[in-house]
């Protein structure tokens, strides 16, 4: 089967195809013909030599781990899904998934059936980012109705689906993006945007509940600012550093680290949501399988509204 593999960490260039056996689904296994394969900034750090790339150790492995696609084969013991399928999931996370592969096969508990009212791209485009923004509000930090939330960075992968998924829940939603994209969060949910080239948010949004930083650095030190003590501060990219850490505690606020992990029955709830027309995924570009390094090259912009999707089927 054709897949997309790197030899050496470095730029976009080290991507090339290759020709590798197809898997064989172990007992509790699915073995997924990948149609769309989502791209996330994870995808590019593993690639430089940062990311993952602690968990998958030195080149050469298989990048990516948002797939949809069609169960091909179950393996013994598996019960909740069978041939033909189609199924999303986020398979294997942190771990080598290789969803730049025409196959993967993982525990079946790892996919959930797709949306039934949009495509291979879209569906492709949710695990990873989606699940981040639901474990994030919903076992994390527990989100409740009526509390104000700041997501950083409202119009990326995870940001649209915080917003949506934080609106859903029934909270008081703000988001900071650039101001061609307000428009945009505001008709998928945003009560407040603000414009960070041209306003301090902590000028226009104290009070908040929870901070989602999907920024990191002084994005997340700032943010302990406009948070009401017992509030909490999700510290996406980078964690909670020393500082961070200090400046929480001074005023009252917790600092929490994130890390996303497999999860086929929230993809459950999200594909229900998608489907009652609650939850909007929002796809920039889809890429064809021959153009991986462009798909890499935008998600390094750091400018994506949305998601960005490779086709991985012919
Ligand atoms: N720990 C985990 O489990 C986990 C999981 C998922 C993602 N992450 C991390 O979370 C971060 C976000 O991921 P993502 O997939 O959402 O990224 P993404 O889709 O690439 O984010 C792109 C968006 O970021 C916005 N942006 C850039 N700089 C900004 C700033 N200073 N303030 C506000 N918005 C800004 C851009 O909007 P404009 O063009 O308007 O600036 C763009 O729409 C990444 O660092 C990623 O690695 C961590």
């Amino acid at each position: 089967m054709r897949a997309i593999s790197q030899n050496e960490f470095g730029g976009p260039e080290v991507l090339h195809e290759i020709d590798i056996p197809r898997p064989e689904p172990a007992p509790t296994e699915v073995l997924v013909r990948v149609v769309s394969a989502g791209i996330n900034p994870v995808d590019a750090k593993t690639r430089a030599g940062g990311g993952m790339a602690g968990v998958l150790g030195q080149p050469p492995f298989v990048l990516d781990w948002d797939v949809s696609g069609v169960v091909e084969e179950v393996g013994f013991g598996v019960h909740t899904l069978k041939p033909g399928d189609e199924v999303y999931g986020m398979p294997w996370f942190p771990r080598q998934a290789g969803g730049f592969s025409e196959y993967v096969t993982a525990p079946s508990r790892h996919f959930a059936l797709n949306p039934s009212t949009v495509d291979f791209d879209a569906a492709a485009a949710v695990p990873l980012a989606g699940l981040t923004a639901w474990q994030i509000l919903h076992d994390a930090v527990h989100i409740k109705t009526g509390q104000r939330v700041l997501i950083h960075a409202a119009a990326g992968g995870v940001g649209h689906f915080a917003v949506q998924f934080a609106k859903v829940a029934g909270a008081h939603v703000t988001g900071t993006a650039s101001a061609a994209k307000h428009d945009w969060l505001r008709d998928i949910g945003a009560d407040q945007v603000i414009d960070y080239r041209s306003t301090r948010f902590e000028d226009v949004a104290g009070d908040q509940d929870i901070v989602v930083d999907l920024i990191g650095g002084e994005n997340a030190l700032r943010s302990i600012q406009v948070t009401k003590p017992g509030g909490i501060v999700v510290a996406v990219p980078g964690g909670v550093s020393a500082d961070l850490a200090a400046a929480a505690e001074k005023r009252g606020v917790s600092a929490i680290p994130f890390l996303v992990e497999p999860d086929g029955h929230a993809l459950t709830e999200i594909a229900a949501l998608i489907d009652a027309g609650k939850v909007q995924v929002e796809v920039e570009q889809v890429f064809l399988f021959s153009e991986i390094a462009a798909a890499h090259q935008r998600q390094e912009s750091g400018r994506a509204q949305g998601k960005l999707v490779v086709r991985v089927a012919p």
